[in-house]
Parts: C-alpha cells; structure tokens; sequence
C-alpha cells in the first residue's frame, strides 16, 4: 500500500498511548499496517512499553521505570490520565505487545534510551525471535550505539532503523555503518531530493510524527514509499483520500 500508516504509539489519539487498548484500535482498523511503540527495561530485566523514563506524565507511579520491577509496572494505572474509560489499562510487557500484534499488525519498536540500559537491545531481540516476529518488525532507536548492537544481535534477520530529528547528507553512509536500512525521520526535515537519495541507498524512510491532515497530505504528495507516523490514522486516511 502507498504511504502506509504507522499508528504512533498505538493510535495514542484516541486511546492511552502505548497501551493494549491504543495498538487493539490500531489492529482493528485495517488500512493501518504499523504500530510504534516506545521499550525500556524493568528493575529485573523485562521489556516493558512506556515512552518516558519517568513515571509520572502516563501513569499512577512516580519515579523512574527503571527502578521498578515488572510486576508493579503491570499493576499500574497507564490510561486514567487520558481518560476514565481507561481506568485500570497497565503499563505493557512487551511480550503482551507482541502476542497481541502477531499476525495482526507490524510493530516498530523503539528502543528508548540514552545508554542507560545495558541489556535492553539483548532482551527485546532474543524476544522477537522467541516469538519468530523477524519478518513482522523493525527494530529503531535514536541512540546509535544500541541501535548497532542490536544490529550485530539480529544476524540480519531483523531490520533496525536509526531515528533522527535533523538531517545530514552523510546519512545513507552512516546508516549503512551501522546495519541499518531504515530510517524515522522528523517529518519537517523531508523534502523530494532527501527522499530521493534515501530510496537510492535502498533506505526505507518513515516520517514521524504528522497529525494535521494538511501535514500528512503534504508528506504523501512527496513520494508514495514514505510511511507517515501519526497518532491520528483517521487524519491519514482522510489526507489519503484528498490526493
Ligand atoms: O519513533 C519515532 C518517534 O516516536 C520518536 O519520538 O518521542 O515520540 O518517541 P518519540
Ligand atoms: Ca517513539
């Protein structure tokens, strides 16, 4: 399909971002082909879905993530934030992600961090793979140093894409150095000729994070191969429908 949809964060929307309930609307509607969601690491080790390291912003707890353990990162309250029908929606464990999304909708999965996590690429490839999910993700981060680990984990089965605010003309070399044939891209940064030169070097792009449809149309009126990550997929169809 051109310009495929990826729901940011589940359709964050209309339901608690990263959420079962976000990437259950996302699966739910059939033109959207993607899911992203952001992953760190419990207190023991576990991939969960949450995309700040604090706390705070999307759930009941404070603190960091980091210093809790899966189970009371489960029992959290990560939907009455943004609205009381979501009253009681936890905080998921990546596994609950992938059992939920396998076979239904792709997922792009960001490994959120900064280097503070030294397990978290180890633990979230050996779990795609247990889930035989390869052909059904990408695997993306901003920190390229884990994004490159994660690479060398993946024995070429899994694609990994570095996630970029800013542009360089260097970009397909340094993908390239890093195993990487895909990028997520600010969307402000994208013109015609940058796409060009992506699509030469064989680098499937996605544009983050479009949520007016004048945005979204935009985007797809520059070239058909583009995925446009929004949290608004009804925007999207609408903007597809214009053009
Ligand atoms: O993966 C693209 C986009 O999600 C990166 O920004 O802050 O929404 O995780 P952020
Ligand atoms: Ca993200």
């Amino acid at each position: 399909m051109r310009n495929e949809c990826v729901a940011h964060r589940g359709w964050s929307g209309r339901a608690p971002e990263n959420t079962l309930a976000a990437i259950q609307l996302a699966i739910d509607e059939p033109d959207v082909g993607w899911a992203e969601i952001d992953v760190q690491l419990s207190k023991d080790d576990v991939p969960v879905v949450i995309h700040d390291y604090k706390l705070r912003r999307t759930t009941n707890g404070r603190g960091e993530v980091r210093n809790y353990t899966a189970e009371e990162l489960s029992a959290l309250d990560a939907g009455s934030w943004f609205s009381p029908m979501y009253k009681g929606e936890g905080v998921p464990l990546l596994s609950q992600v992938l059992e939920l999304a396998r076979g239904r909708i792709k997922l792009n999965i960001e490994l959120k961090t900064d280097g503070r996590y030294t397990k978290l690429e180890d633990c979230v490839v050996d779990m795609i793979k247990a889930y035989g999910m390869e052909d059904e993700v990408v695997i993306t981060s901003f920190h390229a140093p884990t994004l490159h680990n994660a690479h060398k984990l993946t024995d070429g089965r899994i694609r990994t894409g570095l996630i970029l605010d800013g542009w360089r003309n260097s970009l397909p070399k340094e993908l390239e150095q890093l195993g990487a044939q895909f990028l997520s891209i600010e969307f402000g940064r994208l013109n015609a000729a940058r796409v060009e030169l992506l699509k030469q070097a064989g680098i499937q792009v996605m544009a983050w994070t479009p949520n007016d449809e004048r945005s979204i149309r935009k985007l797809i009126m520059l070239d058909p191969d583009v995925m446009v990550c929004t949290n608004y997929p009804d925007r999207w169809r609408g903007a597809m429908v214009a053009v």
